[in-house]
């Protein structure tokens, strides 16, 4: 049994993970300062797991807050999530990006080193191989950023083995998240994109209520089995019990690595639709458009150094993925119809 503090814990990774650790009888402390997360987060949390969830409003630049933050509830280790996310608004914004994810993580260091905190678990993204040689794709593979966002991870990733080689961390998991999809099933917690999804699920999930009226395919020319492009999707609630076998490592072992998060599967845009209309009885209206700017053919991990250090694997699959997506969004926008 750990405390742990989660940064960005009312997002929508961090949500997740905070039932999966609740449930492994861990106690947790969630950060965020509701850049992009909605208020009521620790509450449904309540509501879902029966425990406390205290919440602390605070930036993760604000290293006096943190400090306190740490200090009150004294704990073993942070899950490091808060963080911009958007690809786009990097590109168009790089010292936001560069502020918000590297000056953050730096002054969110500083706290931990302060208060003799010395492991950390980073929320870092498949988004810094690029474009890969070959999937599935290993940890050992190059990594070649393609925008601002993707270099923040990169760097993130190097400031925290930096710490962990000098041992100034006893501690240090770099996650590489593939595409992380799905929702709770209690329909509790699950994602708000704000604006219009950059993202495939919650596009379409925003289809099949008809808040949006079709989908548009980002290229259908890829030189992959049907030409739209592959992606490893992975249930969050998947996601959120790796965070809890990363961390339990991490408190048995003192060590640094850096694994991939992905099911080894790849799924093509159409697999996907295809799937969300086989459980979801919807049908996803859609339209081939021209390739998106900056898009890679296919991508998916090889998870089995996961399955190896931490005992995980992904037990969940796109079917679930879809019927999970599907009840979130469909009870936000007022549908009972799963
Ligand atoms: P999210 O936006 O739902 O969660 C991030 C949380 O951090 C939000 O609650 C936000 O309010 C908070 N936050 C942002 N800046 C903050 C700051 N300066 N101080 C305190 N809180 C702050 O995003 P998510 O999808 O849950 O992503 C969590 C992490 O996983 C991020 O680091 C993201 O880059 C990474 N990641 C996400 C994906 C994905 O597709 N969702 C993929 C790979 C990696
Ligand atoms: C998936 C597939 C699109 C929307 C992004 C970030 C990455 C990571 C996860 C954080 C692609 C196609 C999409 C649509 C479509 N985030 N698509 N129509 O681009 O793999 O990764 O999110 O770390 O950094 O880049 O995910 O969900 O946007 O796209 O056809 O309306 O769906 O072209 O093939 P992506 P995505």
């Amino acid at each position: 049994m750990a405390r742990v503090l989660l940064t960005g814990g009312a997002g929508y990774i961090a949500s997740h993970t905070a039932v999966a650790l609740i449930g492994r009888g861990h106690e947790v402390v969630l950060l965020d300062n509701f850049a992009n997360a909605e208020r009521d987060v620790p509450a449904r949390l309540e509501r879902l797991t029966g425990k406390q969830v205290p919440l602390i409003e605070a930036d993760i630049r604000d290293t006096p807050a943190v400090v306190a933050a740490l200090a009150a509830q004294p704990v073993e280790a942070v899950i490091h999530f808060a963080a911009l996310k958007a690809v786009g608004e990097s590109e168009a914004d790089p010292l936001l990006y560069y502020d918000m994810n590297i000056i953050g993580t730096i002054r969110l260091l500083q706290a931990m080193q302060e208060c003799g905190v010395g492991r950390i678990v980073f929320s870092s993204s498949a988004t810094v191989y690029g474009q890969p040689d070959r999937s599935p794709i290993l940890e050992d593979a190059p990594t070649r950023v393609q925008n601002i966002y993707g270099r923040t991870k990169l760097v993130m990733e190097d400031l925290i083995s930096d710490l962990a080689r000098t041992g100034k961390l006893r501690g240090a998991a770099n996650l590489r998240y593939f595409n992380p999809v799905g929702a709770h099933p209690s329909g509790m917690i699950g994602e708000t994109p704000r604006g219009v999804p950059n993202n495939l699920m919650p596009y379409v999930t925003q289809v099949a209520t008809g808040e949006r009226p079709f989908l548009n395919v980002w290229g259908n020319d890829y030189d992959t089995p049907d030409g739209t492009g592959v992606r490893d999707y992975i249930h969050v609630v998947d996601l959120a019990e790796a965070h809890a076998l990363a961390l339990e490592h991490l408190l048995a072992n003192d060590v640094a690595l850096t694994v991939n998060l992905g099911t080894g599967v790849g799924i093509s845009v159409l697999d996907l639709v295809r799937a969300f209309e086989r459980v979801t009885g919807r049908e996803i209206p859609l339209k081939f458009a021209p390739r998106r700017a900056g898009d890679v053919a296919s991508y998916y991990a090889n998870p089995e150094l996961a399955a190896r250090v931490f005992g995980w694997t992904a037990k969940l699959n796109v079917e679930d993925m879809c019927r999970d997506s599907w009840r979130w969004q469909a009870q936000r926008a007022g549908i009972n119809d799963i």
